[in-house]
């Protein structure tokens, strides 16, 4: 499915009022929706959210509305494909922009993922290797990884889910994103030179030799997200340089050395906790995605919070989720209709389901 132009009415709607239309409407709906904002939405959107979070907990906040009709998730397409398979079927999920997809997501489609399966079995035994597949990732890609008894992590959990995977096999083969793998198995006391390979899509066993294969413990696949991976080493160091009692504080999607070098590293919610925590007057450098810095210096005027990189870095596909978009959602919802409906079909949400119960069920407890 993809995106319709908004109508012109929409199209050209100027922000205070599609503030006053959104909370008209939202009240309006009443407890028939609930609205859900990833903590990278614009301040604009996150004033309607019901709830705000990361990835692991809108996925939990998404199953705690069992009374609402409605579930508007302003996040990225995979988040609210998540939803619709953790919420019953009388539930509806709508993305306000179906075109808010995410760039590390599309970095591996089941086809590939498919491929590199088979072709792991060719030299070595796939019994032995649980696929765990970032949340960032498409509902098929979980289906895949359901199939084959692994689980689905974010970056809230991924060093309890791959501990538990290496519980229940001698390898993990992690997509999409390698620094997230990279970063969490370096956590777990592995080597990333010795225990670690990257998988290549577009090569033959990715780009690797049988025995490096037969080697390693982590299987990770050549993906990235391209707002984290322009936090650098040298950035950090100039932070450090200018501010010497800086703290820093990044998300693991970012490379290895610069979540080495960092104070401190962990989801979006753990980096708004830490925030929430600290002591006024100290000072921090974070390495995330510019809204969520944006809106912690906001909140924190006691905290000095500025973003590591000083060219800011929007994710593109999440700044999509504009409040006109909201807007025309909800206003459809009153007036009896839906649209951008996100739906994922039985036969790909249960076993995209199993794999998303065993992240739940791993929680984060063992981190
Ligand atoms: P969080 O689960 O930490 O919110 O991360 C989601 C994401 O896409 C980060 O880029
Ligand atoms: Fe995807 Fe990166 Fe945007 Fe997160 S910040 S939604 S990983 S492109």
């Amino acid at each position: 499915m993809y995106q319709q132009p908004l109508p012109p009415e929409y199209a050209g709607m100027g922000d205070a009022e599609a503030a006053s239309r959104i909370r008209a409407a939202k009240q309006a709906l009443g407890s028939r929706v609930v609205v859900l904002g990833h903590h990278y939405q614009r301040d604009e959107i996150i004033e309607h959210a019901d709830h705000r979070g990361d990835s692991y907990k809108l996925a939990k906040d998404a199953g705690s509305h069992p009374e609402a009709e409605f579930i508007v998730f302003c996040g990225v397409h995979f988040m609210a494909e998540s939803a619709d398979i953790l919420t019953p079927d009388n539930q509806i999920v709508i993305l306000p922009n179906l075109a808010a997809g995410c760039s590390m997501a599309d970095m591996a489609n089941f086809f590939q993922v498919k491929r590199c399966w088979k072709e792991l079995g060719e030299v070595t035994d796939t019994d032995r290797i649980v696929p765990v597949t970032y949340i960032n990732s498409a509902a098929n890609l979980k289906a895949f990884v359901g199939e084959r008894d692994g689980t689905v992590c974010t970056s809230t959990n991924a060093p309890t889910a791959v501990g538990w995977a290496l519980e229940n096999g001698d390898k993990v083969l992690f997509f999409p994103d390698q620094h997230l793998g990279r970063n969490t198995g370096v956590r777990l006391g592995f080597d990333p030179d010795h225990d670690m390979v990257v998988w290549d899509p577009f090569k033959p066993l990715g780009g690797n030799t049988p025995e490096r294969i037969r080697d390693a413990t982590f299987i990770l696949w050549k993906g990235h997200c391209s707002v984290h991976k322009r936090f650098t080493v040298e950035q950090v160091q100039a932070a450090r340089a200018k501010h010497p009692d800086v703290r820093v504080l990044v998300h693991p999607e970012c490379e290895l050395e610069v979540v080495r070098l960092a104070d401190h590293n962990g989801s979006t919610e753990y980096i708004l906790r830490t925030i929430e925590e600290a002591e006024p007057g100290t000072t921090w450098a974070i390495g995330t995605e510019i809204n969520l810095v944006s809106r912690l210096a906001k909140e924190h005027p006691d905290k000095t919070i500025f973003c590591l990189d000083e060219q800011i870095c929007p994710c593109s596909t999440m700044y999509r989720i504009h409040p006109s978009f909201l807007c025309w959602t909800l206003e459809n919802l009153v007036a009896g209709r839906v649209v951008n409906q996100v739906k994922v079909p039985e036969a790909v949400a249960a076993p995209a389901r199993k794999a998303l119960a065993q992240m739940l069920r791993v929680g984060v407890s063992r981190d």
